[in-house]
This record gives structure tokens, C-alpha cells and sequence, in this order.
């Protein structure tokens, strides 16, 4: 099956789906990581105030894993998409992992941050960081000790780059939701937003049907490394 049209400007979001299959949990499934840690201690500014060990022990173990990942059939194929696609290519994740660049991802927003980046709360600088952190370790710009904390987005803090994505969002003509329980906002809105804009196409790619799902034209269900191949595939056919 090819579309009856085609396309000049895709934007995609992505969510902990796309890399389930990478062997890393997602949040809300039903062995996800929030239904082990309470997401208010290790995922809040509060809690890291509160118990700052406890959230750098939860983020190094986070870390581990993501270094024994590999990227999987779904990442690469959006890489490929992006390589070979014509037109103008956004890709958005909501994830902190590196699989998406790992597996040749270039135009690429991490709208949480990044696990494998710290920032220093002192002077503000974003340092690559793959190993453990802990509070005595020093920030490599300014040697402040103990004002050192993953460069993620948590809960009450404010997404990254949202200008840049909310003017993809308005002007791209393909937005594609792949991976995402739409429960977090703003990702969770971004279908809206592309909506009221009424020009695009709109695609849901999902395990299961998301709390958004009914926004989207089209909806397609099962294992990411599956149905987004076939998805890009269909693009390609349709260019
Ligand atoms: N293939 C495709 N989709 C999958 C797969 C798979 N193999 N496995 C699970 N999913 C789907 C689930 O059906 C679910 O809808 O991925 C979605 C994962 O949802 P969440 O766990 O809520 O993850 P996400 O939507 O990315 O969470 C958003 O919440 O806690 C925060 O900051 C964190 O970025 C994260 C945000």
C-alpha cells in the first residue's frame, strides 16, 4: 500500500517504545520503570534535593544499561529515512538513550535531555558522561564539587529546544508518533498542535493504541522493529 500523496516536510516524535525491543524498559508497561521506582524520588528536582544518592545510584544504573544496548531495526530505519529522504527531516525523542544517533540519526532534538550528558547546576555546562556520577565528583569546567546532575528533563522542568519543535510542528506536512503512551505533555500534545496547523498527515506506530490515539488518520499497531520498517518502506515507495 503506497499514500495517495507525498510528502516535503516529516517531523517524528519518539518515545521508551522505539527502544523496548534495544532491551530498554519503558516507563508506563507493565514491568515499567515506574511501576518499580517511585518517579517522585528519582525524577523530580525535589527528590534529587532530597536524596541526591538515590537519584545518582537510579541514573548510573540507567547508564549501564544503555551502554549494553544496541540499536534496533526501528532506529535504523529512521536513520535511513532520514538519509535518503528529499525533503525537510525532524526527528524528536522524548528518550535519553543514544541509540537514535548511535544508529546514524543526525537531525535529532532530545526533548528529556540525555543520560549520557551531565550539567553542572554551579556554571551550567554540559559535559559527555558515560560513566558513574557521584557527589564528589568535580565539574570538569568550573571544579564545583557536589553541584553535578544528569542532564535529563525531570518532572516540573522544562522540555528542551520546544521552539524549534513547536515550528516543525506547525510547518511539516507528515507528523509520525512512534513508541509514545502519549500520557506526558507537551510530547503528548504535539498531535494537536499539528492539527490546528491542518495541513499534515498524522500517524500513530504503537504496541498499543495510545491515550491519543483517536487524533491520529492512521493508526498502526505491533513491535516497532516491525512496523516501522514497513513503514518507511511504504514512504519510499510512495516518494
Ligand atoms: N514497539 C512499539 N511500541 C512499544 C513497544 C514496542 N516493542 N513496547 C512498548 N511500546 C509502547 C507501549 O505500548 C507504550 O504506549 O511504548 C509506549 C511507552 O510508553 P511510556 O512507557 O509511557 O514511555 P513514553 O511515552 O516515552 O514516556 C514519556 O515519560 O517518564 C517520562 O521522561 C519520561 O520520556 C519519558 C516520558
Amino acid at each position: 500500500m503506497t499514500f495517495e500523496r507525498s510528502f516535503r516536510s516529516i517531523v517524528i516524535l519518539t518515545g521508551a517504545g522505539i527502544s523496548a525491543e534495544s532491551g530498554l524498559g519503558t516507563f508506563r508497561d507493565r514491568d515499567g520503570l515506574w511501576t518499580k521506582y517511585d518517579l517522585s524520588e528519582v525524577a523530580t528536582p525535589e527528590g534529587f534535593a532530597r536524596n541526591p544518592v538515590l537519584v545518582h545510584d537510579f541514573y548510573n544504573a540507567r547508564r549501564r544499561n544503555l551502554l549494553e544496548a544496541q540499536p534496533n531495526a526501528a532506529h535504523a530505519a529512521l536513520a535511513a529515512l532520514e538519509r535518503q529522504w528529499g525533503g525537510d527531516f525532524l526527528l524528536v525523542t522524548q528518550n535519553v538513550d543514544d541509540l537514535h544517533e548511535r544508529a546514524g540519526s543526525q537531525r535529532l532534538l532530545h526533548m528529556h535531555g540525555e543520560l549520557l550528558k551531565i550539567r553542572c547546576e554551579h556554571c551550567g555546562h554540559v559535559t559527555a558522561w558515560p560513566g558513574d556520577l557521584d557527589l564528589a565528583t568535580a565539574c570538569p569546567a568550573c571544579g564545583n564539587a557536589g553541584s553535578l546532575r544528569p542532564h535529563v528533563v525531570w518532572f516540573g522542568e522544562m522540555p528542551l529546544y520546544m521552539e524549534e519543535i513547536y515550528d516543525a510542528l506547525q510547518s511539516c506536512d507528515l507528523f509520525v508518533s512512534i513508541g509514545t503512551s502519549g500520557q506526558v505533555y507537551p510530547a503528548a500534545g504535539f498531535v494537536a498542535e499539528v492539527r490546528r496547523a491542518g495541513r499534515a498527515h498524522t500517524v500513530e506506530l504503537n504496541l498499543d493504541p495510545s491515550d491519543g490515539h483517536s487524533l491520529f488518520a492512521e493508526r498502526l499497531y505491533g513491535p516497532a522493529t516491525e512496523i516501522v520498517p514497513e513503514f518507511v518502506a511504504r514512504l519510499f515507495a510512495s516518494a
